[in-house]
């Protein structure tokens, strides 16, 4: 099964892409990294769909089965970056894809608000959003960034293994779907 991590953050040194990173080695997943992909803001003009980054953006998304987007909370709501790259996309990204999501915060209790905007915008194209989702905290990480604290990498793990289950559900009922239309 073809799962893509999204890292959300335009920053190189990050934690959401810290936290891409983790996942994306422990699990065996694709990356698509926002803060090395340079993307321009949408602006809907013909020469943009000609662009190598959003060529490349597009079918990496309309190849995977299911993704994981992780998104850093600024200002409450998901990060400028991710938005834009959301906006260069659509239904045939994500229609009937199971999609988990993660919020990285600032800690005090932050992380939601990203977690409900990006769930109102992935609604809109049309993804299969868990319900399981999770916030990391900068507390959650330990040796400098590049692991995951027991609790938070169980939590992790969790979500992955149910992004996994609806994945391979997916997959089972639009081969019997496609089956029975023959
Ligand atoms: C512009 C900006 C706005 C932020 N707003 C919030 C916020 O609303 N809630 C929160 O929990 N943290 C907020 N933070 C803290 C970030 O979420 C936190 O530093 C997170 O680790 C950033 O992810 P990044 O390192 O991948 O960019 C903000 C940080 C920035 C730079």
């Amino acid at each position: 099964m073809n799962i893509v991590i999204v890292n959300g953050s335009p920053r190189k040194e990050g934690r959401t892409g810290k936290l891409s990173a983790i996942i994306s080695k422990k699990y065996n997943i694709k990356t698509i990294d926002l803060s090395e992909l340079t993307l321009p803001v949408y602006n809907g003009q013909e020469d943009q769909n000609e662009l190598a980054n959003i060529k490349m953006l597009r079918a990496e998304l309309e190849n995977a089965d299911a993704m994981i987007v992780a998104t850093p909370e600024y200002h409450g709501g998901m990060s400028g970056a991710l938005k834009n790259a959301l906006d260069f996309l659509g239904s045939k990204h994500f229609k009937d894809k199971p999609v988990a999501l993660m919020a990285v915060s600032g800690g005090g209790k932050g992380g939601i608000n990203a977690l409900n905007n990006m769930r109102i915008v992935l609604r809109a194209l049309y993804a299969n959003v868990l319900s399981k989702q999770l916030v990391i905290d900068p507390t959650d990480f330990i040796q400098g960034g590049i692991a995951l604290a027991e609790e938070s990498s169980y939590l992790v793990n969790g979500l992955i293994q149910e992004l996994k289950i609806y994945t391979q559900l997916t997959k089972k009922l639009n081969e019997e779907w496609s089956a029975s239309n023959y």
